[in-house]
């Protein structure tokens, strides 16, 4: 997707405006308890964040609210977005920062890659990430089954839920609810705590 197509009449459209947006703020306050309450659970310190694609950040203060003592590190391949709000200009499929972050989130934007960046980008998740990921996407079956059409975009490149689960797999561990700890990240799991 050329990065020109995440312009100020995308995010008026998917953000801002009421009566089209994709989602109410009050979600984006609910996921940054839910990454909140979870990471804490399982004894991550959370002191460094990277939103990768944040957009416009809907997540950047839920998330510090939770997190008062994190940095909070925004990227985005959108000129507008980075111009507009200062984030870090980039691609989720090959962002390569000098140091690894605490908490990775990735949330509703790998819909928007090829398959090959779409592959790219969840290894990239685990170059980077030294605590925990969250990560959503839209699959198929959401846009099938779940997503309000009239508020989803549906120019993009979908997969099925499998697809993910299977690229994920190889780098996490499935925790649940959108979260996942590297492969590589020590952390004592329960065994009904992670899905695989
Ligand atoms: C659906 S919006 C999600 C924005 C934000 N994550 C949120 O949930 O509010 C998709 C965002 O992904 C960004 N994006 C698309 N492809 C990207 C890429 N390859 N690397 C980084 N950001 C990308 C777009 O510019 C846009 O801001």
């Amino acid at each position: 997707m050329l990065s020109s197509y995440f312009n100020e009449d995308y995010y008026a459209r998917y953000y801002k405006d009421g009566a089209t947006r994709v989602a109410e703020p009050r979600y984006y306050d609910s996921l940054a308890r839910f990454i909140s309450g979870y990471s804490d659970l399982l004894g991550f310190s959370v002191r460094s964040i990277v939103d990768l694609g944040c957009g416009i950040g809907t997540l950047m203060k839920p998330l510090l609210r939770q997190f008062s003592k994190a940095t909070y590190t925004g990227v985005d391949i959108s000129e507008y977005a980075c111009d507009k709000y200062g984030w870090e200009l980039g691609s989720v499929s090959d962002y390569s920062p000098a140091r690894s972050f605490d908490l990775v989130i990735c949330h509703d934007v790998v819909q928007y890659l090829d398959n090959k960046d779409a592959k790219a980008a969840i290894k990239n998740f685990s170059d980077i990430s030294s605590g925990m990921l969250y990560f959503s996407v839209l699959t198929e079956e959401d846009y099938l089954e779940n997503c309000d059409k009239s508020r989803t975009d549906s120019i993009v490149s979908l997969h099925a839920a499998n697809w993910y689960r299977a690229k994920l797999s190889r780098y996490f561990r499935n925790l649940g609810g959108g979260a996942y700890v590297s492969r590589e990240v020590d952390v004592a799991l329960y065994a009904l705590e992670h899905l695989d």
